[in-house]
C-alpha cells in the first residue's frame, strides 16, 4: 500500500535544519520511501493513494519515551489536594500499588489500551511503558507482559517506591527486585528503571538495581532530580543510561555532565504542571550542550496529561524552548532517549509515523494550546486516524 502525501506546507523532517515547505511524502507499506519538493514527487505507474495536506503541516509522530500506563484506580482528589496547597510526595504511589494490585489482567489491559488510543489520537507513534505499581513479583510479571503486548519499549521499575510491606527494610526489598523480580520480568523488557530520589532508592540500591539489570541484557535509564538534588544524574551517567528523566532540580554539575555524556535529559513538564514544582530551564540546559528529550510521564500521580502537543506548549510558553526545538524534542528527541534510529525523522528508509496537523505550521502546536490540532496519524505507514 503506498501513499503520497502532498502540497504539504511546512514539513518537518527531523533531517535538515529547517522544515520543507511545499513538500510531499511518499509512503510505500511500513516506511518512508521519498522526501522532496511537490513539484518533484515521482509519478507512480502502479498508483498510489494521494492525501491533499492543503498546506498544512506535517511532523514526524510523537515519540513519548517516558509513561506509566498500566495501573488501576486514579488520584484525582490528590491532585485537587494540591491544587488546594499540599506537596507532591512520592507515597502516593502506594496508593495506586492497591488498585493495580487488584485489578485484574482485562481491566488493567482495557485501561492500557484506552490510553495507548487515546495517544495514537493526540500524535503519539510510540510509546515507552513502564511497571512500577505492583511491587511484588506477580503483579510487576503482570505489568510488563501486559506492557509488551502494545510496544517493544517496556521498562522495568520494580524500584519504584519501597512498598508498604517494606517499609523501613528498603535493602531488604532491593534484594527481591534484583533476584526473583527481575528474573520474571527480564524476558519482557528492553529497559531497566530505578526512582532515585531521596523517599524511594538511595544511590547504593540504585546502582545495585542498575548494575543487575545490565548483567541481564537490559538497558538503564534513571528517573532522577525530580523532588531535590541528588546523585542520580551523575550515577545514570556513569552507567551510560539512555535517559536520565524529571531533572527538575539540577546542580551546575550535572548540568556539565550531561553536556558531555550520550545521555539525553528527558524533561517532563506536565509532573511541574501538575505538582506545582518549578520549571527546569531547558533554554540554559540546550545551551550548555545538553540533548533534551520531552515526554508526558503519563501516569495516576504526578502527571495524567497524555498530550505531547500541551508538553510543547509548556516547554515554549515557560522551558524558554523554541518551538522547533520542542517538536525536535519530542520526537527525535524521544528516539534518541529510546536509542532508535527508525523513528523520530521522516526520511528514506525510516519507519512512516507521521502526524498531518490541522494548522500551517508546527508553532500552531504551542500557539494554540488545548486545541485538537491532529488531523490524521500514520503509524507504520497505515493511517490510524
Ligand atoms: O515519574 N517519579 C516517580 N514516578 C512517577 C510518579 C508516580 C506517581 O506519583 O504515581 C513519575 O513522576
Ligand atoms: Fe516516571
Amino acid at each position: 500500500m503506498r501513499t503520497m502525501i502532498t502540497n504539504i506546507g511546512e514539513l518537518t523532517t527531523n533531517d535538515s535544519s529547517e522544515p520543507l515547505t511545499d513538500a510531499a511524502v511518499l509512503i510505500d507499506r511500513g516506511r518512508i520511501e521519498w522526501v522532496g519538493a511537490a513539484d518533484d514527487a515521482p509519478s507512480d505507474p502502479e498508483g498510489y493513494e494521494e492525501v491533499d495536506a492543503a498546506g498544512r503541516a506535517v511532523i514526524p509522530g510523537f515519540v513519548d519515551s517516558h509513561s506509566h500506563i498500566v495501573f488501576g484506580g486514579d488520584r484525582a482528589e490528590e491532585f485537587e489536594a494540591r491544587m488546594a496547597g499540599q506537596k507532591y510526595a512520592a507515597g502516593g504511589i502506594r496508593s495506586t500499588v492497591a488498585a493495580t494490585r487488584s485489578a485484574s489482567d482485562d481491566e488493567l489491559r482495557a485501561r492500557l489500551r484506552g490510553l495507548l488510543d487515546e495517544m495514537l489520537a493526540q500524535g503519539t507513534t510510540t510509546v515507552e511503558i513502564k511497571s512500577g505499581y505492583g511491587l511484588d513479583v506477580a503483579t510487576e510479571e503482570r505489568l510488563v507482559r501486559l506492557a509488551a503486548e502494545v510496544t517493544p519499549e517496556v521498562t522495568f521499575l520494580g524500584a519504584h517506591v519501597v512498598p508498604a510491606e517494606y517499609a523501613d527494610r528498603g535493602d531488604e526489598y532491593v534484594d527481591v527486585v534484583v533476584g526473583e523480580m527481575l528474573d520474571a520480568c527480564a524476558p519482557h523488557v528492553k529497559w531497566i528503571d530505578v526512582f532515585c530520589e531521596t523517599g524511594a532508592f538511595t544511590v547504593p540500591q540504585s546502582r545495585r538495581v542498575l548494575e543487575a539489570g545490565i548483567a541481564r541484557g537490559l538497558q538503564p535509564r534513571v528517573h532522577a532530580s525530580q523532588l531535590g538534588r541528588g546523585e542520580g544524574v551523575q550515577l545514570a551517567i556513569e552507567l551510560g543510561a539512555a535517559s536520565v528523566d524529571h531533572g527538575t532540580y539540577l546542580t551546575d554539575a550535572d548540568v556539565a555532565a550531561l553536556a558531555a555524556s550520550d545521555t539525553v535529559l528527558t524533561l517532563l513538564p506536565g509532573v511541574e504542571f501538575s505538582t506545582r514544582q518549578p520549571y527546569p530551564d531547558a533554554r540554559a540546559l540546550i545551551d550548555a550542550g545538553v540533548t533534551v528529550a520531552l515526554a508526558c510521564d503519563t501516569n495516576p500521580g504526578s502527571s495524567f496529561t497524555s498530550s505531547m502537543a500541551f508538553c510543547i506548549a509548556v516547554a515554549v510558553r515557560d522551558m524558554g524552548m523554541t518551538t522547533a526545538e520542542a517538536v525536535w524534542a519530542a520526537t527525535a528527541g524521544g528516539a534518541r532517549a529510546l536509542r532508535r534510529d527508525d523513528i523520530g525523522v521522516i526520511a528514506p528508509g525510516k519507519r512512516a509515523d507521521l502526524v498531518l496537523l490541522d494548522a500551517p505550521s508546527r508553532v500552531h502546536l504551542a500557539y494554540r494550546p488545548g486545541v485538537p490540532l491532529i488531523r490524521h496519524v500514520w503509524k507504520d505507514g497505515a493511517r490510524v486516524r
